[in-house]
């Protein structure tokens, strides 16, 4: 069993990865801790609190709001692929269930000063802001964490917010840099590997076949995301950034990377919040660089199944 924190900015591709998780017999799911990102900081909250509920979850399950701005940057979010809601503007109902009154810093460090040693997997899914106060507040939760699951960064592919810079760096850059260089073990999804796992028709109609609540909820998602990918971008099919993160809790095997270390570039200029690995057997990150992107789906089906 995976004891799993996931900090989110939902966001589409980040409700998916909620659903998947949800439904993943591997992960109990500890605190859902969100952070301004795709949206402002109190949307996230709303988002995640939306898609709790939307998958029959109550407060058993704690969302818990973060940090409403990076930590020295100017706040930038992603509405042009994520809708004004963050949610692909869909007509899901108002959320019922109370936030959380804990921070979202603070259930971070709270859960890992507690846990066991090594136990907690931190998935990261939005702008690495709470991560970074938390392990500046508190650098012991290194100690209950096992290690840090994160979507974020490019190399190869290049960004997809400037022509260098992923979005979640790219938006707290001076966090990223304190994550990535915090000696804790990361396994990072960049844009190196989630451009090729693609939200096709094929795929989507595959994810609705599953036939299950979530797994319909996620078809709506994927076909927002994949409509305003296109208007955006002119791509039709979505990458799945966020949900690789979940998948690579529950099967591994469908990613290969090499270790490495990760530099981030903080000083202004072109190359703002750009990630660059430096490949070494004794890094700290294992940089993913491929993936099966049919067996991947295959796994996201499984996991909507709720039979996971
Ligand atoms: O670059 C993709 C990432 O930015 C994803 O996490 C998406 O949700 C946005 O936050
Ligand atoms: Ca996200």
């Amino acid at each position: 069993m995976n004891s799993v924190i996931i900090d989110c900015d939902p966001g589409l591709d980040d409700a998916v990865a909620l659903l998947a998780a949800f439904g993943a017999s591997e992960i109990d799911v500890l605190a859902i801790t969100t952070v301004a990102g795709n949206v402002k900081g109190p949307q996230t909250a709303v988002n995640a609190r939306i898609i709790r509920e939307a998958a029959g979850l109550g407060d058993t399950l704690p969302v818990c709001a973060g940090a409403p701005r990076p930590l020295l940057r100017d706040p930038v979010t992603a509405e042009d692929f994520h809708g004004s809601t963050g949610l692909g503007n869909l007509p899901f109902p108002d959320p019922q269930i109370e936030l959380s009154k804990t921070h979202a810093v603070n259930m971070i460090v709270q859960t890992c000063q507690t846990a066991q040693d090594a136990s907690i997997t931190l998935v990261v899914t939005g702008p690495m802001t709470n991560v970074a106060l938390a392990l500046t507040m508190a650098p012991n939760i290194a100690r209950g964490l096992k290690e840090i699951i994160l979507m974020g960064g490019a190399d190869t592919e290049g960004g997809n917010i400037t022509s260098f810079a992923e979005f979640n760096v790219f938006a707290d850059p001076h966090a990223a840099a304190i994550v990535f260089n915090s000696g804790i073990p990361i396994r990072c999804l960049s844009l190196d590997v989630t451009h090729f796992v693609r939200a096709t028709a094929e795929r989507v109609a595959q994810v609705r076949a599953v036939g299950t609540v979530p797994a319909s909820i996620a078809g709506d998602l994927l076909e927002a995301s994949c409509k305003l990918e296109f208007s955006a971008k002119g791509d039709r099919d979505a990458p799945l950034h966020d949900p690789t993160t979940i998948l690579a809790v529950t099967k591994p095997d469908l990613f290969t990377g090499r270790t490495t270390r990760v530099e981030v570039i903080t000083e202004p200029g072109e190359q703002f919040g750009r990630t660059i690995p430096h490949f070494d057997p004794d890094g700290p990150v294992l940089w993913y660089e491929q993936a099966d992107d049919a067996g991947a789906f295959d796994e996201l089906c499984r996991l909507l199944g709720g039979v996971a």
